[in-house]
């Protein structure tokens, strides 16, 4: 069983812990939507002040809903809309501290004030984004971001990092990939 500790100290700290605790629940595993699921679960549990986290994965054409925890969110996105969009489209981190204000916001949970999403990118192979919103305004701050990427990095390395594990250890067996 996983066993989540409660996080101290200032936010900088609190993410560092949050880092480590997400590393763990990750290690070994490269199954992105198990990945996803998982850490969706851990951010939105330890967290305050969230109503929804999750991803939206690239599938060639659009964003599509992936593992995630609050209420059931828009399936498909375009990536001219939203604020997923932008962040997808951009590579850049949304930091939204006000959604009805921002142009083109797609609203899937009318209690939502304020979002963070940030880009997952492999190279320059877009893979989705990771989605975080608050139904209080302004809650996301330069922490929270620095936090989240990191986070998102950490995503990123479990599903690439045991990849190439597996794709070197096929190459030492002589087996083509
Ligand atoms: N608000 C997002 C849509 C996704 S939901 O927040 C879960 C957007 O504008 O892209």
């Amino acid at each position: 069983m996983f066993a989540t500790a409660s996080l101290s100290g200032t936010k900088p700290e609190q993410y560092a812990q949050l880092l480590a605790q997400a590393r763990g629940l990750l290690h070994g595993e490269r199954d992105r939507i198990a990945n996803a699921a998982n850490l969706s679960a851990l951010v939105y549990h330890a967290l305050p002040q969230l109503n929804w986290v999750g991803f939206y994965f690239f599938d060639g054409t659009e964003l599509v809903v992936g593992p995630f925890q609050g209420l059931p969110a828009c399936v498909r996105i375009p990536l001219d809309k939203g604020v997923c969009g932008a962040a997808a489209r951009t590579r850049r981190t949304q930091r939204v501290e006000d959604v009805n204000a921002f142009p083109g916001h797609i609203a899937c949970d009318s209690a939502s004030r304020s979002e963070l999403v940030v880009p997952l990118y492999d190279g320059d192979a877009l893979i989705g984004v990771f989605d975080i919103d608050s139904p209080v305004p302004g809650r996301f701050d330069g922490d929270d971001q620095a936090g989240m990427e990191a986070l998102a990095r950490c995503f990123l390395d479990a599903c690439a990092l045991e990849a190439g594990v597996l794709e070197a250890g096929v190459l030492e067996a002589g087996v083509s990939p």
